[in-house]
């Protein structure tokens, strides 16, 4: 494998990992049983490590990261123990893809790292096994549907496409912007964002409705300066914010007012964090040109 086929397959496992965290996500915010999600949560966080080192290692390769899916490697499932099993699946094709690249490669880099996840996959190919097992024996229900308000579940929905595509957004510019200060801020940004997803998605769930994690625009961002992506920024966090003042001014149920009041407050911060941020580095080139 030339370099270029590497940062190629590189991408397809960015993308598969990108899958698996989608796929675990439906499952936590679907499924009622606490102990499951809780697991399902800890090894979607390991697959979010995976998809950083991976998209790291490509920007170590010259490459650039793509953020988009493989959207035929998801299926979500209709019981408990289809979802378990979906998993299962997810897991193996994993360690077949990853065990392929890591015969081709030749990056000792790359292959320590792709040895690394191979025994990730592994261990959580038997996680999900003994749960399986565990759901076969005792079935755990689904959630039946309370009456949801058709109009809040949209709007709930509307709000968790933002966020995810709020995140794809900043993890892109965390891969590729050079100032570090900028990317400890977007990475801060995307982690929370996955919060607010995760809280919007877990009462879609609590419903008894389907949380809308369909693919979504993943074509790249790029921006001639810094300045300019930060101006960008600031206009979806504002825009999003202005989204978030606007429901609670509706009349929602006191739980759903709760959370969206909560990430409200945290919108004010994003924005807050990227003006300072702007204004900082504003200064600093002003005061750069001075100099000279
Ligand atoms: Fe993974
Ligand atoms: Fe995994
Ligand atoms: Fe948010
Ligand atoms: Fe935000």
């Amino acid at each position: 494998m030339d370099k270029q086929e590497l940062i190629s397959a590189l991408i397809y496992d960015v993308a598969l990992e990108h899958s698996a965290i989608i796929q675990y996500l439906y499952h936590i915010f679907l499924i009622p049983d606490p102990e499951i999600v809780s697991e399902i949560e800890e090894i979607a966080r390991q697959e979010m490590r995976h998809l950083k080192w991976f998209g790291q290692k490509i920007v170590q390769l010259g490459g650039r990261v793509n953020l988009d899916r493989a959207e035929d490697m998801i299926s979500i499932g209709n019981s408990v123990a289809e979802m378990l099993q979906n998993n299962v699946f997810a897991e193996r094709k994993a360690i077949e893809v990853y065990s392929s690249h890591l015969e081709l490669a030749k990056d000792d880099s790359v292959k320590r790292l792709l040895e690394r996840v191979i025994n990730d996959e592994k261990e959580h190919a038997e996680e999900f096994e003994k749960m399986l097992s565990s759901a076969k024996e005792n079935p755990p229900q689904m959630e039946g549907s309370p009456a949801a308000d058709e109009s809040t579940i949209k709007i709930l929905n509307e709000f968790l496409k933002e966020e995810y595509q709020l995140i794809i957004n900043y993890l892109y510019q965390f891969f590729h912007a050079k100032n570090w200060e900028y990317r400890d801020i977007v990475m801060d940004l995307a982690i929370e964002s996955m919060v607010h997803m995760g809280k919007i998605g877990e009462a879609i769930g609590e419903m008894g409705q389907m949380p809308d994690l369909s693919r979504i625009d993943f074509s790249e961002q790029k921006s001639s300066s810094l300045a300019e992506q930060v101006k960008k920024d600031l206009s979806m966090e504002t825009l999003s914010k202005d989204r978030y003042s606007k429901e609670l001014l509706q009349n929602h149920q006191e739980s759903v007012r709760k959370i969206l009041d909560f990430i409200n407050k945290q919108e004010d911060y994003h924005r807050h964090r990227l003006m300072e941020f702007f204004k900082r580095m504003h200064r600093f080139t002003i005061g750069e040109l001075n100099d000279g």
